[in-house]
């Protein structure tokens, strides 16, 4: 993989630092519908904190009021120290936060590559009418910023698409693309929505591969939805539980998989209308001992 020139130092070594989110208090209502209610927790740099809980929990609730697309009605958000007041999408892109959605949203008309480099747009210095003129500045910057989608398309395997229209490729190569148009902008806090949903065994093990290698090679910070608990379990370093707009549970792995509040939303409930399975039931799975770290440990 050559993806070293992209963000990062070369070969970073994979450490869990600092606080660089914190949540505080979040409680945002749409109407009469309280969709979080007074939720507050952090993410660690380098580290991959899961967001996992029933449908309808608050999980993309929650990832909209980190990226700025929904404002909480009360609660701060602190980035890298410092209060967010208004954060919007624009800001937080400019801040370093990437993310993929729950329903894919890429071009579906447009090429794998071209997809990609919608991911740079925020990138781009040079204005329109000099782009249009395909001038200069505005041409050395487009090869530039086409050798960096090459990168991330190397770094995903997936050069044999890269001049296909994304509508034509399978569900799971989809999700691949849109990943690779979040890692364009180059973030430093990744946020992905069920990343994994809907695909089969082989397709999730793939993804879960890059989703490390994006997070051990580039020390990329990850905040994961998810619903398959095998997955969570294997490759969060903490995990963060809601269940009906409110927290439930936080801690490692191993700490929320004995959680007894834990183990009765995901009881409590009709079991398997979320499509997950009870935490204390995952089995041990292809990723599991490879952080055999807690994050305190770790901590700086
Ligand atoms: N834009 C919106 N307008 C009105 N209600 C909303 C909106 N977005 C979310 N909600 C409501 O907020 C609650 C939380 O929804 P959210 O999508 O955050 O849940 P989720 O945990 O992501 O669920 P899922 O696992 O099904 O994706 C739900 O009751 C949902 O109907
Ligand atoms: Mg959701």
């Amino acid at each position: 993989m050559n993806m070293n020139e992209l963000n990062g130092p070369a070969g970073a070594t994979r450490k869990i630092g600092p606080v660089i989110l914190a949540l505080n208090n979040i409680s945002l209502s749409f109407g009469g519908v309280k969709a979080l209610t007074d939720i507050s927790f952090d993410v660690r740099q380098h580290e991959i904190r899961a967001i996992i809980g029933p449908n309808g929990a608050g999980k993309s609730s929650m990832l909209n009021v980190i990226n700025g697309v929904y404002r909480p009605q009360m609660g701060d958000i602190i980035l890298r120290g410092e209060q967010r007041k208004n954060m919007d999408c624009y800001g937080a892109a400019k801040a370093g936060i990437a993310r993929t959605f729950q329903n894919i949203a890429l071009f579906k008309g447009m090429t794998v590559l071209d997809n990609i480099m919608t991911g740079r747009n925020l990138k781009m210095k040079s204005n329109f009418l000099m782009q249009a003129l395909y001038w200069g500045p505005a041409r050395r910057e487009e090869m530039e910023h086409r050798e960096k989608a090459e990168q991330v398309i190397d770094f995903l395997e997936i050069q044999a698409i890269r001049k296909t229209p994304v509508g034509r490729l399978p569900y799971g190569l989809q999700k691949r693309v849109e990943l690779g148009r979040a890692l364009a902008a180059e973030p430093d806090i990744l946020l992905l929505d069920e990343p994994m949903a809907g695909m089969n065994v082989e397709e999730k093990q793939d993804m879960c591969r890059f989703i490390l290698d994006v997070n051990d090679q580039f020390g990329t910070t990850i905040v994961l939805i998810e619903h398959d608990m095998g997955v969570v379990m294997d490759i969060s370093d903490r995990v963060v539980v809601l269940d009906y707009g409110k927290k439930i549970g936080d801690g490692t792995p191993d700490e929320v998989r004995g959680n007894q509040d834990v183990i009765n939303a995901y009881l409590g409930g009709e079991v398997g209308v979320s499509g997950s399975k009870l935490p204390a039931d995952v089995t041990v799975g292809p990723y599991s001992g490879r952080f055999p770290h807690t994050p305190d440990q770790d901590a700086k």
